[in-house]
C-alpha cells in the first residue's frame, strides 16, 4: 500500500441517544432474562433513538465532536463517508443529509453498506483518498438507528442491537508523523450472505408486497454468525499482524466489532491478547453495527485507555459476510 501521503486520525467523537433499553425492560417484552443476556452476550443495555431522531441526526452530533477534537470546522472537510445500513431513507444517502446539516458546501458525500464492517471499510476508502493526495480531511461516520428494523418479538435478535453513531476526522499526516494508518485489509464472502439479512424494501422484495413481517426485520442465524465472526476476525487480526510484522505484544489495544463478549474473548484467546487490552463497551451499547468501533474507540480515549502514540488494531465482521482490519498508531 504505497502512496504519496499517509493518513492520521485527527479527531474522534461519538453520540449515544438518551433513551435506554435495559435487559430488565426486555424481560417485559419477550421470553428472556437479564442473567441469560449478560452471560451469553455481555450486553446490559442499549440506547434507542427518539422517534424524531434520524440516523443523520446521530451522525451530526458525533461529527461535531470529532471536528472539535480535530480542531477543524465543517468547511475544512473534503469528503464525507457514512457507513450505515439504517440510513434516513433508501434515497438519498444519509451522507448527503449530514453534509447539509453540517453546512459543508458542494463536497462529495456517500453512504457505504458493509453492515457491521461499514466503519472500517469507510476508513480504508478514506485512507486511499488521502494516500493518493486527492483529499486532505475526510469525515468518516459509522451510524445506525437499527431499532426500527428489529422485531421485538424475536428474542434472538432484539436483545442484541442498539442505536448510536461514532465519527473520525481522517487527515493527511505530516511526512515526519509516526501516528498514521499503517494498513487496511477488507474482505467479503457473499456465499454466506443469507446468514444475516434485512430483506424488505429491496429490489427482490418490496415492503408492501411481503405478508411475512419478519422480512422487514433483521433476521439472523445466530450460531452460524457467531462461528464465522470468530473465524473471520481472527483471520483478519493475523493478516494485519503478518503484513506489518508486528506481534500481539506490540499492539496496545484491539478494538473489535462489539457484537458479543464471547466472540471477543474467543478472538483474544487465539492470539493470547489479554482481555484487558481488548476494548469492550458492548455492555453499554449492544451491537450498533457500523457504529460499534468508533463508539468503543471514543469511549476508550475519553476514559484514558487509548492514548496518542499507541498501536491499535481494529477488526470487524458483519452481514455480507464482510470483514476486515485496520492497524494504526493513534
Ligand atoms: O454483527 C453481527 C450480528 N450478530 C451477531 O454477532 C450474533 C452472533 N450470535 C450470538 O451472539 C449468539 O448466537 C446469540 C446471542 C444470538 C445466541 O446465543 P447462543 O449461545 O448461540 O444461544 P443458542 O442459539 O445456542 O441458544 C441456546 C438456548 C436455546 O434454548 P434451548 O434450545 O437450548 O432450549 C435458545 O432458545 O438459549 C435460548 N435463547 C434464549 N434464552 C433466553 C436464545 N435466545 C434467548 C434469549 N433469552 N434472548
Amino acid at each position: 500500500m504505497v502512496g504519496l501521503y499517509r493518513s492520521r486520525v485527527a479527531g474522534v467523537g461519538s453520540y449515544l441517544p438518551e433513551k435506554i433499553l435495559s435487559n430488565k425492560d426486555l424481560e417485559q417484552m419477550v421470553d428472556t432474562n437479564d442473567q441469560w443476556i449478560v452471560e451469553r452476550t455481555g450486553i446490559e443495555r442499549r440506547h434507542i433513538a427518539a422517534p424524531d431522531q434520524a440516523t443523520s441526526d446521530l451522525c451530526l452530533l458525533a461529527s461535531q465532536k470529532a471536528l472539535e477534537d480535530a480542531k477543524l470546522t465543517p468547511s475544512d472537510i473534503d469528503l464525507i463517508i457514512v457507513g450505515t445500513v439504517s440510513g434516513d431513507r433508501q434515497m438519498p444517502s444519509t451522507a448527503c443529509y449530514l453534509q447539509h446539516k453540517l453546512g459543508c458546501s458542494n463536497i462529495m458525500a456517500f453512504d457505504l453498506n458493509a453492515a457491521c464492517s461499514g466503519f472500517i471499510y469507510s476508513i480504508s476508502i478514506a485512507d486511499q483518498f488521502i494516500r493518493t493526495g486527492v483529499y486532505k480531511n475526510i469525515l468518516v461516520v459509522g451510524a445506525e438507528v437499527l431499532h426500527r428494523y428489529i422485531n421485538y418479538k424475536d428474542r434472538e435478535t432484539c436483545i442484541l442491537f442498539g442505536d448510536g453513531a461514532g465519527a473520525w476526522v481522517v487527515s493527511r499526516a505530516e511526512s515526519t508523523d509516526k501516528n498514521v494508518i499503517a494498513s487496511s485489509h477488507m474482505h467479503a464472502d457473499g456465499g454466506l450472505s443469507e446468514l444475516l439479512t434485512l430483506q424488505g424494501n429491496g429490489s427482490l422484495l418490496s415492503t408492501s408486497e411481503t405478508p411475512d413481517e419478519n422480512k422487514n426485520f433483521v433476521q439472523m442465524k445466530g450460531r452460524e454468525i457467531f462461528k464465522n465472526a470468530v473465524r473471520t476476525m481472527a483471520a483478519c487480526c493475523k493478516e494485519a499482524m503478518e503484513h506489518n510484522q508486528v506481534n500481539p505484544d506490540q499492539i496496545d489495544w484491539v478494538v473489535p466489532h462489539q457484537a458479543n463478549k464471547r466472540i471477543i474473548e474467543a478472538v483474544a484467546d487465539q492470539f493470547k491478547f489479554p482481555m484487558d487490552r481488548m476494548v469492550v463497551y458492548l455492555n453499554e451499547t449492544g451491537n450498533t453495527s457500523a457504529a460499534t468501533i468508533p463508539i468503543a474507540f471514543d469511549w476508550a480515549v475519553k476514559n484514558g485507555k487509548i492514548q496518542r502514540g499507541q498501536q491499535i488494531l481494529l477488526t470487524a465482521f458483519g452481514a455480507g459476510l464482510t470483514s476486515g482490519s485496520v492497524l494504526l498508531r493513534y
